[in-house]
């Protein structure tokens, strides 16, 4: 991967990478397609990362697809799909791991001890690999866009961070590798989080400023219409994604919020100037 990344550099080829660990939806492809049009060159990385898994999370059954995400990733107009073995990106004695600090250390980092650790040394080392341009990741994954800007900041990463809004299905529920864990009845509520995220958008408009009032009736909605279990429901300064306890007039704060359906936790998150 590094010698064809360096050949493509030495011909002037400007390289995006879009990092996915597959089972590509819709939101992998918008992403694939959006790099397409920043480059000359699109590399769309395919890696179960077993580091950002914790001991009782879901790695060992991770939907997997490869062929269909081969022909997905192509007709998405990726030129070059990576997809490293865990012995090859990981090898017997290896011991280096990037870590993240303040950014990462809370809502999914608090809930997820060790996850951004494994998504930060990943991307380090997919960033070497692929040498690109361009790297392009997805609103949905709100903190690990904040994440890896600390990230590409801090270590001098000579990358330019491209962030590409959420796809929902037509219901509002965000696309996402794990929906397919959902039995009917679960994937029916999980349009409760959606439903959520947008009644903080209204209240907010309305002039609610207190943000433990939006954060009760969004726990009301959700807990009338869902058997969904809440992780956490947080209202943040988008920048710091430090937690706020009232708004100040136009502050752009990040709404998120994580939800366990049964075993599978869904997250989404939308991001609205005060
Ligand atoms: P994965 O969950 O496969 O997501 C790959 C990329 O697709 C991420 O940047 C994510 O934010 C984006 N994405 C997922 N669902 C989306 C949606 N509905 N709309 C828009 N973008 C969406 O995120 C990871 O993999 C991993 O942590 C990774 C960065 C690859 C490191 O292992």
């Amino acid at each position: 991967m590094r010698q064809t990344a360096e050949r493509l550099r030495l011909t002037g080829k400007r390289i995006s990478v879009v990092p996915t660990m597959g089972y590509l939806h819709e939101g992998h492809l918008s992403l694939i397609r959006i790099a397409k049009k920043k480059s000359d060159v699109t590399i769309t990385t395919l890696f179960v990362n077993p580091t950002q898994f914790g001991p009782n999370e879901d790695f060992s059954h991770y939907p997997r697809s490869f062929e269909r995400d081969l022909s997905l990733a192509h007709s998405a107009g990726t030129d070059y799909l990576f997809a490293p073995e865990a012995s090859q990106m990981y090898p017997t004695g290896y011991s280096t791991y990037v870590n993240v600090e303040g950014v990462a250390d809370v809502l999914e980092g608090k809930s997820r001890p060790g996850h951004f650790r494994g998504v930060a040394t990943v991307v380090t080392k997919l960033l070497n690999l692929t040498k690109p341009h361009v790297a392009v990741f997805g609103q949905k994954d709100a903190q690990q866009v904040a994440v890896i800007r600390r990230l590409v900041r801090d270590l001098n990463i000579d990358v330019e961070v491209l962030v590409v809004p959420i796809v929902r299905e037509p219901d509002g529920l965000a696309m996402s590798s794990r929906n397919t864990y959902l039995n009917a009845e679960q994937r029916r509520q999980a349009t409760v989080l959606y439903q959520a995220l947008v009644l903080a958008e209204q209240r907010i408009k309305q002039g609610v400023r207190e943000c433990s009032k939006i954060i009760d009736e969004m726990k009301s909605l959700i807990t009338a219409n869902s058997s969904g279990q809440i992780d956490y429901i947080s209202i943040a300064d988008n920048n710091s994604l430090q937690e706020l306890a009232a708004l100040q007039l136009r502050q752009s704060v990040l709404v998120s919020l994580a939800v366990k359906f049964g075993t599978t936790r869904l997250i989404d998150n939308i991001v609205l100037l005060v």
